[in-house]
């Protein structure tokens, strides 16, 4: 069954209502992603698998529970991407972390790759994928099938906002990833961007308009 989970926390709600506003300046807003980031990925890592391990504190012995196996890495989708792998480090500093690059073709609103690295043992590891928006989806079904060809079996997708079409496509291209949000939105426009949306994720991450 494929899963979408909605972090609606109420300071999730609240951070990403800030985020919203078009008057939000551009440091706030990237403050912003990462505090969010933060709180979405300890969502996401809950199920994370723990093994019994002995330490000695100052006054005895104990059997005590760590995270069992391979650290976890994360994979930024270049460049809004980045500003979600930031928190999510905060939170998970030893994850490795790879970096794909995508733009969104403005008139196909087709995914153009430019960059691709990820570790090389990507395959044993639990992999996060973080992109603050899911709109289409054509980006993210691509990020995941490039993961997938990496070898990578137990992936979860991050973002911030999600369009409901957009969650049926992915859903349909990738029934065994669990998509991590903060809100789905209403709807996309005509030119794919999500409504009410935020914006370009990107551009204001980065002030580039
Ligand atoms: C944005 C966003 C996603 C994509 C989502 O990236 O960060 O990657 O659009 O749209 P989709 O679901 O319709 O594919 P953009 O292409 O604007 O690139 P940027 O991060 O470099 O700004
Ligand atoms: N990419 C963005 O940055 N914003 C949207 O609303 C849709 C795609």
């Amino acid at each position: 069954m494929p899963k979408l989970v909605v972090v609606d926390h109420p300071l999730v709600q609240h951070k990403l209502s800030l985020m919203r506003r078009k008057e939000t300046p551009t440091a706030e807003f990237r403050q912003l992603v990462k505090e969010i980031a933060l709180l979405l990925g300890y969502e996401i890592c809950r199920d994370l698998p723990l093994e019994d391990v002995d330490v000695e504190t100052p006054l005895e012995m104990a059997r005590v529970k760590m995270l069992a196996g391979k650290k976890l890495c994360l994979v930024s989708v270049l460049r809004a991407g980045n500003g979600l792998l930031e928190g999510m480090l905060d939170l998970i500093p030893s994850a490795r972390v790879g970096h794909l690059g995508l733009y969104r073709d403005h008139v196909t609103l087709q995914p153009v790759e430019y960059f691709y690295k990820v570790p090389s043992d990507i395959s044993e590891r639990p992999v996060i994928l973080v992109d603050p928006m899911l709109a289409t989806a054509n980006s993210a079904i691509a990020a995941v099938t490039k993961v997938k060809a990496s070898g990578a079996t137990d992936i979860k997708y991050a973002c911030l906002l999600a369009a409901p079409e957009g969650v049926a496509k992915f859903h349909a291209a990738h029934p065994d990833v669990p998509v991590f949000t903060a809100a789905v939105d209403r709807g996309l426009n005509q030119q794919g961007y999500i409504m009410p949306g935020l914006g370009d994720a990107g551009d204001r991450i980065y002030g580039t308009r």
